[in-house]
């Protein structure tokens, strides 16, 4: 077995938050076996690429990379590369067996053998581990902060998923929903803070399934979000993804009532069409999810929306996409990550509706929601001119290093020129222009 001491490591990211904080739990279980994590791809002897399968375009993307990385492995056959996360168990017999552009896979669960799965490859062998757990969060392990500001980061409270949303191979690909130890959450939250982090955000599919019982004491995700919002008033907290179905008033009370807790709430609604959200799974009408947008307006006022919408989902008609353009409108949305609907292997929708959208319409149907996105988001940041924010303070903004950029509680981005103050400090700015994108202010 080789020495692991000073073998370079690379990471390299795709899909959602989760997989972030994922590949900062990887990195933190190869250091402590003395692996040496590096941001340079040229010279690491270990290149993991962390995937996502959510749509194939993202699937796409990673087989390219790969092929790219074999062009490396040619001028340095002792190269290891290996595939980690969302695709490892659909791809296994293409990418490994078939292609063989692999030496390593290992599944989202199974990350804590890859020291022994680097061993085999070291002997000579293929390591593959794609088994799915119904009990691991990896509670005790410490991340190493990759690619960090040093303000803001991210924590996982949750993994796996149990929604089974039509057209999604999360719970395929990321198994059963479990909860992680809230002590566990709480320390990781402490020491970041004592590191000198400002803001983190609590990661999930679904937050606000968040359940933890350990004798007669449960602890829901409004209790943990208040634990922690409790810990520090100067750290900033955040979370992503809530489900509309389980989205209640206790937890909007509980924002409401937390300064430190941030007034911007991401809540996908995928589509506006009653028709098509049950064809989805969604479990909630278009009233209801409405009805929660209302709510959320007249008790915490001046939260941003965002939210998540799939175009040309399977059977969906000219009508249904008018309701969804219809409910953009009335929801107000501040800003929305937009797809077009992309045919998942596994999933309920694949094996049972067909994709029958046509191309082309599906194209324009999300450059109309695009379109009208824009303009919403636009009169969002149009209605902040004036207001005055407190923002944390992120970095120098890439444009000008005479101007810091940070975000207000909105998660919206602030730019402005520099003060006395640093990174991980708060500033409060007027402001004074803006784009669709960017509030442009001065702090006062
Ligand atoms: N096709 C297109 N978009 C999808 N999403 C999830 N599955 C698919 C799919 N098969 C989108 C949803 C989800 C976001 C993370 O990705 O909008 O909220
Ligand atoms: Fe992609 Fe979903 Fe996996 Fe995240 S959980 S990496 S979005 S497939």
């Amino acid at each position: 077995m080789i020495e692991n001491k000073n073998r370079k490591f690379f990471i390299e990211t795709y899909g959602c938050q989760m997989n972030f904080s994922d590949s900062e739990i990887v990195a933190s279980i190869l250091s402590n076996e003395g692996f040496e994590a590096s941001d340079d791809l040229l010279t690491a002897d270990i290149v993991l690429l962390n995937t996502c399968s959510i749509r194939e375009h993202a699937e796409d993307r990673v087989r390219k990379r790969l092929h790219y990385f074999r062009s490396l492995k040619k001028k340095n056959p002792g190269l290891t590369i290996g595939l980690l996360g969302c695709m490892a168990e659909r791809t296994k017999t293409a990418l490994m067996e078939v292609e063989q552009l692999l030496d390593l896979i290992a599944g989202p669960d199974s990350y804590r053998h890859l020291p022994e799965l680097l061993g085999k490859v070291d002997s000579g062998q293929k390591a593959i581990d794609i088994i799915l757990s119904a009990d691991e969060t990896y509670a005790d392990i410490n991340p190493i902060r990759l690619d960090s500001n040093g303000v803001s980061a991210f924590i996982s409270i949750m993994r796996g998923c149990e929604n089974f949303c039509s057209y999604c191979v999360v719970p395929y690909a990321r198994g059963q929903e479990r909860s992680r130890d809230p002590k566990s959450v709480i320390r990781e939250a402490k020491d970041i803070f004592l590191q000198g982090f400002r803001e983190v955000t609590l990661l999930g599919q679904n937050v606000n399934s968040y359940c933890w019982n350990e004798g007669a004491e449960t602890m829901n995700f409004p209790g943990l979000l208040e634990q922690i919002a409790g810990l520090d008033s100067q750290l900033r907290v955040r979370f992503a993804t809530s489900h509309p179905k389980d989205l209640g008033s206790e937890l909007i009370k509980t924002i409401a009532s937390y300064p430190n807790i941030c007034k911007a709430i991401h809540l996908p609604v995928q589509s506006g069409s009653n028709a098509v959200l049950d064809k989805m799974n969604r479990k909630y009408s278009r009233e209801e999810y409405l009805e929660k947008i209302r709510a959320i307006r007249s008790l915490i006022p001046g939260c941003t929306i965002s939210t998540d919408i799939i175009t040309g989902f399977c059977d969906e008609t000219e009508s249904d996409h008018k309701q969804t353009l219809e409910l953009m409108q009335e929801a107000g949305f501040d800003s929305a990550f937009t797809f077009k609907y992309s045919e998942r292997p596994q999933t309920l929708a694949a094996d049972h509706y067909k994709d029958n959208v046509p191309a082309g319409v599906k194209e324009r149907r999300l450059r109309e929601i695009i379109e009208l996105q824009h303009e919403l988001s636009s009169a969002s940041n149009h209605r902040d001119l004036g207001e005055i924010f407190e923002v944390l303070i992120e970095g120098e903004s890439k444009r000008s290093d005479k101007q810091y950029f940070g975000r207000n509680s909105q998660n919206k981005v602030v730019v402005f020129l520099k003060t006395a103050q640093k990174p991980g400090e708060y500033v409060n700015v007027q402001v004074k222009r803006v784009t669709s994108a960017t509030l442009i202010g001065e702090a006062v």
